[in-house]
């Protein structure tokens, strides 16, 4: 038995552009989803999913991984939890040459799906790892991100950019721009974070960004302004003590960039009441900035607040369901038992 588990994330900057190739800063966060792999004498994959935000269930299925399970719950819930785990065993047998090895795999996760927190990414980055590794041939964290982003791209049609897999592969926070991606030092920034417990349609708000920008000049720049804001934000980091807490003046800075870039989202219209109503507060209550993270139309937004205030405003916020504070995870993909 093999359990490996990775981090969530969120987008500290430059979510949607970075389709385009501006750069983004995702940060890994400390929620994680944790998958236990169990090789079978068999060709056969049997998934049991935990807390995916479902109610649990078990399927099994033939080797193939292209046969439906059948199976007494809404199918497109299944083949949301079941594609990513699906894509990963493909991975897992390709990097390894097994291309028949089975699999009993369970799915744990404390990250909610689809709400842009990188969910479907620390699933696929932290089952490759377990598979690969119960098959006695581990492959280290960038060829995990490499092949976690195949899977990703393959399940969700082309819409997808490295940023979730490498941030959930490495950890800490990272760069994304195009193929390129590096980590980057950065002070412990307080994340705090606000669900209101739905989540956004990726390739539905992609697609229309997509159009906007291909519709009018003034929405392709606000694509490259994100960018800008980026390469901002990415000088004020590098310039902050990575060892130091960040004090009122950084985080005022970066606050204000981030607030910028929810607003240009917003123009974007990848923003929901809300989004818009749990950002409002965590501002009111003295956040340093917030924003959503990720797709949007529903899901998470990420405030920079030191204090309690944040996460307690968001609590008593109409349509917020969870709020927490969110420490940077140091580590990215990780063994938990083996
Ligand atoms: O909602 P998430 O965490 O899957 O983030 C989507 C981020 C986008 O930039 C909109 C798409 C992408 O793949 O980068």
């Amino acid at each position: 038995m093999t359990v490996c588990s990775a981090p969530g994330k969120v987008y500290l900057f430059g979510e949607h552009a970075v389709v385009y190739g501006e750069p983004a800063v995702p940060c890994a966060i400390e929620r994680r989803a944790r998958v236990t792999v169990e090789p079978r004498s068999d060709d056969h994959v049997r998934v049991a999913a935990e807390d995916l935000s479902l109610d649990g269930f078990t399927v099994e299925y033939d080797g193939s991984t292209e046969t439906q399970p059948d199976v007494d719950v809404d199918q497109s819930l299944v083949s949301a939890a079941t594609g990513y785990v699906d894509a990963a065993v493909r991975q897992a047998r390709e990097a390894a040459d097994a291309p028949n090895a089975g699999f009993d795999i369970t799915v744990e996760s404390d990250i909610p799906l689809g709400a842009g927190l990188g969910s479907s990414a620390a699933v696929v980055v932290a089952g490759i790892d377990a598979a690969t590794r119960a098959l006695g041939e581990p492959i280290d964290r960038r060829e995990i991100a490499r092949r976690a982003y195949r899977a990703e791209y393959e399940v969700q049609d082309g819409q997808a950019s490295r940023a979730d897999t490498f941030c959930s592969a490495m950890g800490g926070a990272v760069r994304v721009e195009g193929d390129d991606c590096t980590t980057i030092e950065t002070p412990n920034l307080p994340l705090v974070v606000g669900f209101d417990g739905g989540a956004g349609d990726t390739g539905k708000l992609v697609g229309g960004v997509r159009e906007l920008k291909e519709s009018y000049d003034f929405a392709a720049n606000t694509v490259e302004s994100i960018g800008d804001i980026v390469r901002e934000g990415e000088a004020l980091l590098a310039k902050a003590d990575p060892e130091a807490d960040p004090g009122p003046e950084l985080l005022a800075e970066l606050g204000g960039l981030m607030n910028f870039n929810h607003g240009l989202l917003s123009a974007l219209g990848v923003s929901a009441r809300s989004l818009d109503a749990m950002v409002w507060a965590a501002r009111n209550a003295g956040a340093h900035g917030a924003k959503l993270t990720g797709a949007g139309g529903g899901g998470c937004i990420v405030a920079l607040d030191p204090t309690p205030e944040t996460e307690t405003a968001l609590s008593f916020t109409q349509g917020c369901v969870d709020a927490f504070r969110a420490e940077l995870a140091i580590d990215g993909v990780r063994v938990e038992a083996t």
